[in-house]
């Protein structure tokens, strides 16, 4: 597998991060996922303009985000992907410096790291058994950081309970997954959470919203409660990687699902993938 490091290309097992790199001292870094149809990226621009947000709320000065599509399509022609689905995977930390909670001087280099995997779209079922849990995280969930731990948390604990995703509960409104966003259809009106500083700006949100403009539904930007989620006709999670997928199981129990809100954006999000990507 060849990789990207710190302005080249290597082999993944040749990169070397030091022990004192501040992403691994503190997940003092940022990273951005983009999907790859066919060896072709989907809102790349879309996904490079939040990783620009992210390295600014964080104040990292890398200034080379321009460079990132094109370190993506060499990667994949590197490892032989330009045909394939795959996703392209980018951190970028505030580099290596001594250990100090304090910003490192000002010439100290960011440490980038970027790689693409192949993604198998035949085995996705775009369904989702999911689990509620509290969500623990901070305040700022308008970055994409790499201070995922409860995140990586409440993924585990909806693996060890056979489900695919945790949905984080905030004083009893649903927020988002750990890693997908989050919606319902409630009597034919599509629900969201506002964006704002609670909850990541989700691509796949976006692009859904865009649909529901088009499918003519009608959107309200307010989350959903756990109260209300038996009132709610469909739910659905949102993700670069998840596209659009129907929720089937909540707790263990398990709803009905995809209904036909989610059934039209899903065939909507195919079709808008196509129109963009040109074929
Ligand atoms: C916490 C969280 N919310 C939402 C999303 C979905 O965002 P996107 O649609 O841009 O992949 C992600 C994706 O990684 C995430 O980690």
């Amino acid at each position: 597998v060849i990789a990207y490091f710190n302005g080249r290309f290597l082999g993944e097992s040749d990169v070397r991060v030091s022990p004192w790199d501040r992403g691994f001292q503190f997940a003092d870094g940022v990273y951005e996922v983009v999907r790859a149809y066919r060896g072709r990226f989907f809102r790349m621009n879309s996904h490079m303009r939040r990783l620009r947000h992210s390295l600014d709320e964080l104040r990292i000065g890398y200034d080379d985000v321009e460079a990132l599509p094109g370190v993506a399509e060499r990667l994949l022609r590197e490892n032989g992907l330009t045909e394939a689905d795959g996703k392209f995977y980018v951190q970028v930390t505030r580099g290596v410096a001594p250990r100090s909670h304090r910003f490192p001087p000002a010439t100290t280099s960011p440490t980038v790291f970027a790689s693409v995997a192949p993604i198998s779209s035949a085995t996705e079922s775009h369904t989702a058994k999911v689990i509620l849990t509290e969500d623990t995280r901070w305040a700022r969930r308008d970055i994409k950081s790499l201070m995922l731990l409860p995140n990586v948390l409440a993924s585990q604990a909806a693996a060890d309970a056979g489900a695919d995703e945790a949905l984080f509960v905030r004083q009893g409104m649903i927020t988002e997954g750990s890693h997908t966003g989050f919606a319902a259809v409630r009597d034919g009106v599509f629900r969201t959470h506002p964006s704002g500083s609670e909850v990541l700006p989700s691509i796949t949100r976006e692009v859904t919203l865009e649909l529901c403009e088009e499918l003519g539904v009608p959107v309200r930007e307010e989350a959903v409660a756990v109260e209300e989620l038996s009132d709610c006709q469909e739910l659905m999670i949102l993700g670069t990687t998840a596209e659009v997928s129907a929720v089937v199981a909540i707790d263990g129990r398990p709803i009905a699902g995809p209904g036909p809100i989610t059934s039209a954006l899903q065939a909507g999000f195919s079709a808008l993938v196509a129109r963009e990507l040109g074929w």
